[in-house]
């Protein structure tokens, strides 16, 4: 089988004008903050991409950046501000945050109606209790590729590969709630190829370039690569080795091309979700 390849650019870039045509269309203007503590050049990057996306979605973007060596409270107090403004729907702090900030209690302070990261307790249970409200970017990203390219989800053996709180636990639990069987997989998983092999639908969350080898995946199963990792030659390569597991799938996803983009462009379509409701208004 030679495997579809599922065009994330693509898929990202049409949401991103879906919801710049429903916010043209709404009688305010939904805000997102960003807050950027210190320099990381890959945050600066992303956060840069963020302001950019969300300026051309018509959603206010506002950054707000800070020292590397601002205390936790100063970051509270700045946190607290923008809970109380009414003009702004969905709060982003970029990770990861310098050490003598705790990313949990930046997390709790958050609003979690403006949570757009999906990341505060409350949105994490709601999640997990198959009742989401904003769910963290990537994961969804995921869903929504899945439903673009047609991949059956309910009743299917599906794996994550990764358990972090980003990708790899919001991944199985919207997998969960859209009723696949799912196996989640990570460094201490013993037998992984064996694992995959069982599975009708790999997503692969865990920063190893290509480890996902072709001989881990069964004919006709769909590949999702999360990973973006930069090889000593400084090519951008996921976790699955694309070009073997392409020869086994029926669908993959490219890196780069793939889930990135989806990330941003469910940035914008969360911070209309926390926007609408917000004021009471219907779901986009
Ligand atoms: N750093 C890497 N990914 C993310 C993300 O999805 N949200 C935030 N806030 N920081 C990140």
């Amino acid at each position: 089988m030679t495997a579809t390849i599922i065009d994330g650019k693509a898929v990202a870039a049409e949401l991103r004008a879906e919801i710049a045509s429903r916010v043209a269309a709404l009688a305010f203007q939904p805000g997102l903050a960003v807050v950027l503590v210190g320099d990381n050049p890959a945050s600066t990057v992303y956060v840069r991409n963020k302001d950019r996306a969300a300026a051309a979605a018509g959603i206010a973007a506002r950054t707000i950046r800070l020292p590397a060596d601002t205390a936790e409270a100063a970051l509270l107090a700045t946190i607290a501000a923008l809970n109380a403004d009414p003009a702004i729907d969905g709060i982003l702090v970029q990770l990861p945050l310098p050490p003598q900030i705790r990313p949990r209690a930046v997390i709790e302070a958050i609003d979690p109606e403006k949570d757009v990261d999906g990341f505060h307790p409350l949105n994490v249970g709601r999640l997990h209790e198959g009742h989401p409200h904003l769910v963290p970017c990537t994961p969804l990203g995921v869903m929504r590729l899945l439903a673009h390219a047609k991949v059956p989800i309910r009743g299917a053996q599906a794996i994550v590969l990764g358990r972090s709180s980003i990708v790899g636990k919001p991944m199985a639990a919207l997998l969960i709630n859209a009723d696949a069987t799912v196996t989640v997989a990570h460094s201490r998983t013993r037998n992984l190829a064996a694992e995959c092999r069982r599975a009708d639908l790999v997503v692969a969350a865990v920063g190893r370039p290509e480890l996902v080898r072709g001989d881990w995946i069964a004919d006709g199963a769909t590949v999702i690569d999360v990973g973006i990792n930069r090889t000593a030659e400084g090519k951008l390569v996921g976790d699955c080795a694309t070009a073997e597991c392409a020869a086994s799938a029926s669908a993959i996803t490219p890196v780069p091309g793939g889930v990135g983009p989806m990330t941003i462009a469910c940035l914008l379509a969360n911070t209309l979700t926390a926007a609408l409701a917000r004021r009471g208004l219907e779901p986009a």
